[in-house]
C-alpha cells in the first residue's frame, strides 16, 4: 500500500502566514503539520509516499521533507500547481499509484490516534474505498456522508449540504484502490470550480464500488484557520511529555509538563508553566513568563514578556513588558517595546492580511 499527502491549496484563510510558505509547514507544538501526517503513515507501515505540491512555495516543502530518509520513508514529489480540488490532486498521482491501493492524507489534518485502522479496514472489508467520519456540530460547513440504515455502507457524500442528512463529516484521510482513477474522467467541476472529493466518492458508489465508513476515535483537527491551529497546538501539548535538554538557571521555575530543547536557557525570575514546549537554542527571560499551551520555536528570545496559549515561530524576539495571549507570531518576527521612542506611540510594520489587537 502507498501513501499520498496533499501539500497544495492556497491557504487563504491562514494569510499572512501562508504568504511565505504553505500551511502544511506551519508548526504545531514545534512540528510542521505535514510531519504528523508522515509519521502516522509510517506508523501504519506505509513508507512509499507521494507528496502533492501546490504553488505556494512548494520548494519549502521539498527542502523540509527531503527524500524521506530522515523520517524512515521514501518520497516521490508530484506537482499539482493550481489547486483544482482534492480529487484533482489525487488524480495527479495516477502514475505513481499504478495498481496499488493507497491512503490519502490531507497535509493540514491531524488525528490523535493515527491512521492504522484505515488500511486495516480496507483489507478486511475488501473495500474499494474507506472514508473517515467524525460527528460535527455544523454539518453545513463540511463534506457530509449519508450511511445505509445498518451503518455499514456509505450511500452518498455531499459537499456542504444546505439540508444535511447526517452530522458525519468526511475528514481528510481516505483509502482508495485504482478504481478512483477509472471513475475520475467522469467527474465534473463543482459550483466552486473544484474537482470535489465528495463527488468522486459518490461516483464510486454510483458505479457499484464498495465504499465503507470508518468512525474516527479521539480528536481530529483540520488546521485551516488560525484558531484551529491554536486549538491543534493545545491538543498536541495536552499529550506532551516532560523533557529538559536545556538549562534552568537559579531563580527560574519550570512547572508541569514542559519540553525544553538543547541549548536553551531559562534565565532567573522566569516561569515556564506547562503543558508547553520551548525549542532549541532559545533565551527565555530574565523575568519572562511562558504559560500553558504555548509553543516557542527554535532560536527565539523572550525577554520580560508574558506569553500564554500562543505559538511563537522560529527565530523570533519578544522583548516587551506586555502579555500576549492566543497569538501566532510568524518566523523571524520582532515584538519590541515602544518605550523611549520618539515620536511616542505604537509602532507597527504589519504585512498584508495581518490582525493586531492593541
Ligand atoms: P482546503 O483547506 O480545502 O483548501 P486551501 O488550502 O486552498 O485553503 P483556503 O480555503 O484557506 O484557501 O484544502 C484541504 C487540503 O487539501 C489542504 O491540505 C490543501 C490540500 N489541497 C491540495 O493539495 N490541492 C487542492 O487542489 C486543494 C483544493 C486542496
Amino acid at each position: 500500500m502507498k501513501g499520498l499527502v496533499l501539500a497544495g491549496g492556497y491557504g487563504t484563510r491562514l494569510r499572512p502566514l501562508t504568504h511565505t510558505g504553505p500551511k502544511q509547514l506551519i508548526p504545531i507544538a514545534n512540528k510542521p503539520n505535514i510531519q504528523y501526517c508522515i509519521e502516522d503513515l509510517r506508523d501504519a507501515g506505509i513508507t512509499d509516499i507521494g507528496i502533492v505540491l501546490g504553488n505556494v512555495m512548494p520548494e519549502k516543502v521539498q527542502e523540509f521533507l527531503g527524500d524521506g530518509s530522515k523520517f524512515g520513508v521514501r518520497f516521490t514529489y508530484i506537482v499539482q500547481g493550481e489547486p483544482k480540488g482534492i480529487a484533482h490532486a489525487i488524480n495527479c498521482a495516477k502514475e505513481f499509484m499504478g495498481n496499488e491501493e493507497f491512503v490519502v492524507y490531507l497535509g493540514d489534518n491531524l488525528l490523535k490516534n493515527g491512521i492504522k485502522a484505515i488500511p486495516k479496514k480496507m483489507k478486511e472489508e475488501k473495500a474499494d474505498c474507506v472514508i473517515s467520519l467524525m460527528p460535527v456540530k455544523e454539518p453545513q460547513r463540511y463534506g457530509i456522508a449519508e450511511l445505509s440504515p445498518d451503518g455499514t455502507k456509505v450511500l452518498r457524500t455531499v459537499e456542504k449540504p444546505k439540508e444535511p442528512k447526517s452530522n458525519l463529516a468526511v475528514i481528510g484521510v481516505y483509502a482508495f484502490n485504482s478504481s478512483f482513477f477509472k471513475v475520475y474522467p467522469k467527474l465534473r467541476p463543482s459550483w466552486r470550480n473544484e474537482m470535489e472529493i465528495t463527488d468522486a466518492i459518490s461516483l464510486l458508489i454510483e458505479s457499484g464500488h464498495k465504499v465503507v465508513p470508518h468512525h474516527v476515535e479521539g480528536w481530529w483537527k483540520d488546521t485551516g484557520k488560525p484558531e484551529d491551529i491554536l486549538e491543534a497546538n493545545h491538543l498536541i501539548l495536552d499529550g506532551i511529555a516532560e523533557e529538559n535538554e536545556g538549562r534552568v538557571e537559579d531563580g527560574a521555575s519550570v512547572v508541569g509538563r514542559v519540553k525544553i530543547g538543547k541549548g536553551t536557557v531559562i534565565y532567573g525570575r522566569s516561569v515556564v508553566r506547562g503543558p508547553a514546549i520551548v525549542g532549541e537554542n532559545c533565551k527565555i527571560g530574565p523575568g519572562a513568563y511562558i504559560g500553558p499551551y504555548t509553543a516557542i520555536g527554535d532560536g527565539c528570545q523572550v525577554s520580560k514578556a508574558e506569553i500564554d496559549d500562543s505559538i511563537v515561530m522560529e527565530d523570533s524576539t519578544v522583548d516587551v513588558e506586555r502579555k500576549l495571549v492566543r497569538s501566532m507570531i510568524g518566523k523571524s518576527s520582532k515584538i519590541l517595546s515602544a518605550n523611549g521612542l520618539i515620536p511616542k506611540g505604537e509602532r507597527l510594520v504589519v504585512g498584508e492580511n495581518t490582525s493586531v489587537y492593541l
